[in-house]
């Protein structure tokens, strides 16, 4: 489902990734670990198009994003769902319209946004706080809504990166549970962390990245470092 042949980044005299291999099939659950620099974020961004690779092909559902023509991207990019650590919710709007503008920006019916939307809430466990403002809920249920607005498009893949880096241990279980229970229902997850106790947990196939370069990767991995 995504493939990454022969894939380098440089910016500028920075080699970020270099020559990179990969392939994931849909409904895998993969994470990413390595240390800060290491080249995961780059990983994300090249895969959400967001730079474009130095050389190499990214391949996605059978088609090479690196030749994809601008206009197409946005449609692209909708087959695909991110959610980041500090959850970047607007703040302006309630829980129900942070979910909802994602089906706004593409368009779709006011009919199917109403009953994607409160079937995303009851997903992630938060019908009663519909009309809640992000400032008014905690971060564990900031970070539910920021979950339900990347899948409301029903995207194949879920990237997360550092999903439960601002919250506590208990409220990132639960977050890892939803993911768990989303993975299940068919959506690929690709997930960037630093959490040891979650990888070690999960017991999911762990991609190690080193300097730009996949130093390991193996099924049912551990996070493998100290911290
Ligand atoms: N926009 C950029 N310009 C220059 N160097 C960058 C940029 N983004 C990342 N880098 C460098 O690329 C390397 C990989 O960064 P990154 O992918 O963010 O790592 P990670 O997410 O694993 O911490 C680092 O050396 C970083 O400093
Ligand atoms: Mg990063």
């Amino acid at each position: 489902m995504i493939e990454f042949k022969n894939v380098t980044k440089a910016y500028n005299s920075t080699l970020a990734l270099s020559n990179i291999n990969v392939s994931i099939d849909r409904g895998e659950f993969v994470f990413f670990v390595g240390p800060s620099g290491a080249g995961k974020s780059t990983f994300i961004k090249l895969l959400l198009k967001e730079i474009e690779p130095t050389n190499g092909n990214i391949i996605v559902n059978n088609t090479d994003i690196t030749t994809l023509k601008r206009k197409e991207i946005p449609y692209y990019r909708r087959k695909i769902g991110i959610v980041f650590q500090d959850f970047r919710l607007i703040p302006t709007l309630n829980v129900y319209e942070n979910i909802a503008f994602a089906m706004r920006v593409v368009e779709a019916p006011n009919k199917d946004i109403k009953k994607r939307v409160q079937m995303m809430m009851g997903l992630v466990g938060l019908s009663s706080k519909y009309k809640a403002m992000p400032g008014e809920i905690s971060g564990g249920e900031q970070q539910r809504v920021a979950l339900a607005r990347a899948l409301v498009n029903n995207p194949a893949v879920l990237i997360a990166d550092e999903p439960t880096g601002n919250l506590d241990p208990e409220t990132a279980l639960d977050i890892m549970d939803l993911l768990k229970d989303i993975n299940h229902a068919g959506t690929t997850i690709l997930m960037a962390t630093h959490a040891r106790d979650i990888v070690d947990r999960m017991k999911k196939r762990v991609i190690a990245i080193e300097h730009g370069v996949i130093v390991r990767d193996e099924q049912r991995g551990g996070y493998g470092y100290e911290n």
